[in-house]
């Protein structure tokens, strides 16, 4: 086809930028963090299995390997600067479960914690951890999911119209989806 240019391969992933972001939450003993997490996808339907994509030096990464489990949580577009936040310090020196301004409840599948404002979320167990490039995909099975009861329209979709989830597409940019 014509008229095509050649993106970097730095920016490739751009092309099929994966959404709506996410916040992971992970814990072990005393230990605790949420990270924004673009990267991930479903990929098994029955076991539910989904897959988070997490940089070596991801302590999210290092409690979910102690604890063999993390919640998968969907903010929404106003918690932005929250999101940001989760996604520019680590929990290694920074306590986001307070600063971060989310509210941590017990899940009720596993030994972790969700964050009650957003407007859904996962409890997963580790399937499988697979090296790769410098990020390992962590394979999770879902054991329980919750939604807020308005999340989907009457066909069974999220409501595109009226909640506006978080969508990034590189750097600092974000989007909303809009029929
Ligand atoms: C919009 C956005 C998307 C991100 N996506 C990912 C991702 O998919 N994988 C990853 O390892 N880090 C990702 N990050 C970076 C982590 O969220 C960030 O390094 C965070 O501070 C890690 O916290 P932790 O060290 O407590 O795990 C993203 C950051 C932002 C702002």
């Amino acid at each position: 086809m014509s008229g095509k240019i050649e993106i970097p391969l730095k920016d490739a992933h751009r092309l099929i930028n994966p959404g709506p972001v996410v916040l992971i939450t992970a814990q072990y003993g005393e230990k605790a963090t949420i990270s924004t997490v673009a990267w991930h996808m479903p990929v098994s339907s029955w076991p539910k299995l989904v897959a988070i994509s997490l940089a070596f030096k991801r302590f999210t990464l290092e409690l979910i390997e102690q604890s063999q489990s993390f919640t998968i949580n969907v903010p929404v577009y106003s918690q932005l600067k929250q999101v940001t936040f989760c996604g520019t310090y680590s929990g290694r020196n920074v306590d986001k479960l307070t600063e971060a301004g989310y509210t941590s409840k017990p899940c009720s599948s596993i030994d972790s914690f969700f964050l009650d404002e957003c407007v859904a979320h996962m409890e997963c167990s580790v399937h499988s951890i697979t090296d790769t490039g410098d990020h390992k995909i962590v394979v999770g099975e879902v054991k329980s999911a919750f939604a807020d009861e308005h999340l989907f329209n009457e066909q069974g979709v999220i409501d595109i119209n009226r909640v506006h989830l978080i969508h990034h597409l590189g750097g600092t940019h974000f989007g909303i989806l809009r029929t």
